[in-house]
């Protein structure tokens, strides 16, 4: 037996789906949305609504894909809220703060570290996001490193390996014995726990030629690849990424010409976390520039105890809008659809005949409130895969 689930009364429905509706996010007024067994299969007016067996009225209200949150690190043990709150003081962000979230993780069972991810995964469904990435990167043991990634896979299939997330204390005499543990050991026994591989490629972890060997031996090994790029300075991450074919590489907060030039005439995304800059008190990063220059765009929320402890794609949203130059039809297409093409799903993050039934609907009449009420709770009802989660 199928089972059909009608949304109608849509006041505005984001498809993210350019051929159908009008703007970029493929807008349609007055619409209703019909899935048969998880998957989408009638978009239309919703006066033409067919019979379903559950039919949910949304009273007028906006309804868009739920997002995707392509980049966060939800595997971590305890707290860095006075790190934070020195750097509002003044301090300036350095990537060694990771060791201290390394030395809690280390020391934090795994069931504690399943149950704190749990509890993101559930705060990030609250807030719309249907889909979300989760690294390791905290273990940095060959041991902690595989429960991280065990605990990711508890709440998420698309997991990456960061095993390359900085040189962990006991190594800082000798990286090179490290890159080896990561691209030996270490790898051999996250595998059967990670689709994709990433490495944090910037002042004070990795440089260029060590990522390009981790990313290298990952990639031969079947992980799919992504990288953390230019978030504390400029440098050649980017365009490492470009040259590994990555799906995507993440931060971009300072982005040359060049690098603009080779994500464009690239099929990897550029992921924006303006988490990350608010947090870390970094200059945002001019993501119109970006768009101008014909890169694809994704936003995600970066959520980690160091410099984005948030889960909220409508936090991100309207930083985007507020202070980097999208439009907030720009910014709902690079949360969903954008989130989906930095994981290489086409599957997600948009509403159209046979994506997965994967909606939000918001106390909102259009999708400009994301952006416009910063802070506000909009979101009334999650569904994933047609099934009702809020
Ligand atoms: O994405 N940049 C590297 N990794 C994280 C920060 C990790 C931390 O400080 O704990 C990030 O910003
Ligand atoms: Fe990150």
């Amino acid at each position: 037996m199928s089972s059909v689930v009608a949304w109608r009364n849509i006041g505005e429905l984001v498809t993210c789906d350019a051929s159908h509706g009008t703007g970029p996010l493929g807008a349609v007024t007055d619409a209703a949305v019909v899935s048969v067994d998880g998957r989408i299969a009638w978009v239309g007016p919703s006066t033409q609504c067919p019979d379903a067996d559950t039919t949910h009225d949304m009273d007028g209200c906006c309804v868009l894909p739920g997002f995707v949150d392509s980049h966060t690190h939800p595997i971590f043990g305890g707290d860095r809220s006075s790190e934070f709150a020195a750097r509002m003081a003044g301090d300036t962000y350095e990537a060694g703060g990771i060791r201290a979230t390394v030395a809690a993780t280390r020391a934090t069972s795994d069931e504690v570290l399943r149950e704190r991810a749990a509890k993101l995964r559930e705060e990030a469904l609250g807030q719309g996001t249907t889909t979300l990435e989760a690294k390791s990167g905290y273990g940095l043991t060959v041991h902690d490193e595989c429960r991280s990634l065990q605990a990711a896979c508890s709440i998420t299939s698309e997991t990456t390996f960061l095993g390359a997330h900085v040189v962990p204390q006991e190594f800082a005499h000798n990286p090179d014995a490290y890159v080896s543990l990561v691209i030996g050991d270490m790898l051999e026994q996250s595998l059967p726990y990670a689709k994709w591989a990433d490495v944090f490629c910037d002042r004070g972890a990795f440089d260029v030629d060590q990522a390009r060997h981790i990313l290298t031996a990952c990639s031969a090994r079947g992980l799919g690849l992504r990288l953390h790029a230019n978030q504390l300075q400029p440098g050649p991450g980017v365009q490492l990424g470009v040259e590994l074919k990555a799906a995507s590489v993440d931060h971009c907060t300072y982005l040359s010409d060049e690098d603009l030039a080779a994500l464009a005439s690239s099929r990897t995304i550029a992921t924006f976390v303006p988490g990350a800059e608010f947090s870390t008190r970094a200059p945002y990063p001019n993501i119109r520039r970006a768009l101008d220059a014909g890169v694809t765009v994704a936003l995600a929320s970066d959520c980690n105890p160091g410099t984005s402890y948030t889960t909220s794609l409508p936090f991100a949203i309207a930083l985007a809008v507020r202070d980097m130059g999208m439009t907030p039809a720009e910014a709902v297409w690079a949360s969903t659809a954008g989130g989906a093409a930095a994981l290489q799903r086409d599957d997600i993050g948009i509403i159209a005949p046979g994506a997965r039934a994967d909606l939000q609907s918001l106390a909102a009449a259009n999708h400009i409130h994301l952006a416009y009420r910063p802070g506000v709770p909009l979101t009334t009802g999650v569904w994933v895969a047609g099934q009702r989660m809020r």
